[in-house]
């Protein structure tokens, strides 16, 4: 394995750059871009592990891996361990070849479930569950964790230990405890000392935003990889950007704004296809504010004025008039050119 790659399990990825599963946005259109943008590895959405919700419209999506790079990596969550490894077969039947578990989302919906990070207070059930996912399926089986609960409950470590014991194939910590949600500031040292303790790879998450801050986390937790995540939201390109830093020390110019344009459009009609005209046009607009904010050639106010006036586009034909008239303003060094919806 050259030195800027890693395994799991029988797969070898390179760089070694993770797109982190984010629910509403690394859908099948944006992994494939984060793919195509340089990253090894894209984690999808998490799915729920209750088979009563795989016939929704959004956990269809969610498991559609038609096309997309090898190797898939789903993600799951749930709090019984039967139930997980149901779910965890499903998906490997559906195309899954890795199989993610979700103990690192402070969100409301799972939390209450005592699903997500708040399993981290049960080390025993997190035992059961891991062994029954990992024993149900062929493919490897990820785990995904927080430092801890709390700040005075900051039980990584052990929950580590416990992952590698049940044959989990790789680890990635996010640098927060629950309690912070995504407020404060990633903490690494509790990475390094998860990683310095186990054998199996460990990823580092958390506030990866540069180049310049990739390769500082990867120098100090010793990490064999990084996920990134919201860096990636309106700059796919950010993978790109920081392999070449890893590899040469040096920064990759920025992508051209015509390139920006080009990827931009492509998205969008990506998502009109994959989720129909009336669902993409609304999945996109997130999107679309993302890629907008970074966009200093344009001021605040016209920003805003583009998000507004895009934002009125209930087609995916106004959708991309509207967006590749503004972009086509900003290659030609112009003020942007903002026509209504019709
Ligand atoms: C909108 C959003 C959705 C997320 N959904 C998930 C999820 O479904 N599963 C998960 O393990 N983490 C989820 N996360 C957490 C991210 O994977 C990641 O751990 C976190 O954002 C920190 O990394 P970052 O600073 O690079 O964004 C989500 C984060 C965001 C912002």
């Amino acid at each position: 394995m050259s030195h800027d790659g890693f395994r799991i399990g029988p797969h070898a990825i390179a760089p070694r750059l993770v797109l982190a599963p984010m629910a509403g946005v690394t859908d099948k259109p944006f992994r494939i871009l984060c793919k195509r943008m340089g990253a090894g590895l894209c984690v999808s959405e998490m799915t729920t592990s209750d088979p009563r919700f795989w016939n929704t419209a959004k956990s269809r999506h969610r498991m559609d891996h038609e096309g997309e790079p090898e190797p898939v990596s789903v993600q799951i969550a749930g709090t019984e361990p039967e139930v997980m490894a149901e779910a965890a077969r499903h998906n490997v039947e559906h195309g899954a070849r890795i199989i993610d578990i979700n103990m690192g989302c402070p969100a409301k919906k799972v939390c209450n479930a005592w699903a997500g990070s708040a399993l981290m207070r049960e080390p025993e059930r997190v035992a059961r569950i891991l062994a029954a996912v990992v024993a149900a399926v062929e493919v490897p089986v990820t785990l995904k964790i927080r430092t801890g609960w709390a700040s005075d409950q900051r039980n990584a470590l052990q929950i580590a230990r416990i992952a590698e014991d049940c044959g989990i194939a790789a680890l990635a910590v996010h640098g927060r405890t629950r309690d912070q949600q995504y407020t404060g500031v990633a903490e690494y040292d509790t990475i390094a000392e998860v990683k310095a303790a186990l054998s199996i790879p460990v990823f580092a998450n958390g506030d990866i935003d540069s180049p310049e801050k990739a390769a500082y986390v990867l120098a100090h937790t010793g990490a064999d990889a990084l996920l990134v995540g919201r860096a990636a939201q309106g700059r796919p390109w950010i993978f790109r950007e920081i392999a070449h830093y890893l590899a040469t020390g040096t920064r990759l110019a920025p992508p051209s704004l015509a390139e920006v344009r080009d990827v931009l459009l492509s998205h969008l009609r990506h998502l009109h296809a994959f989720y129909g005209e009336a669902s993409g046009v609304r999945i996109a607009r997130k999107h679309l504010g993302w890629y907008a904010r970074d966009r200093p050639e344009h001021t605040l106010e016209q920003r805003a004025l583009f998000r507004a006036t895009v934002n009125r586009a209930d087609t995916a034909h106004d959708q991309l008039r509207i967006t590749a008239d503004y972009f086509d303003a900003l290659v030609a060094g112009e003020p942007p050119r903002l026509t209504a919806a019709a």
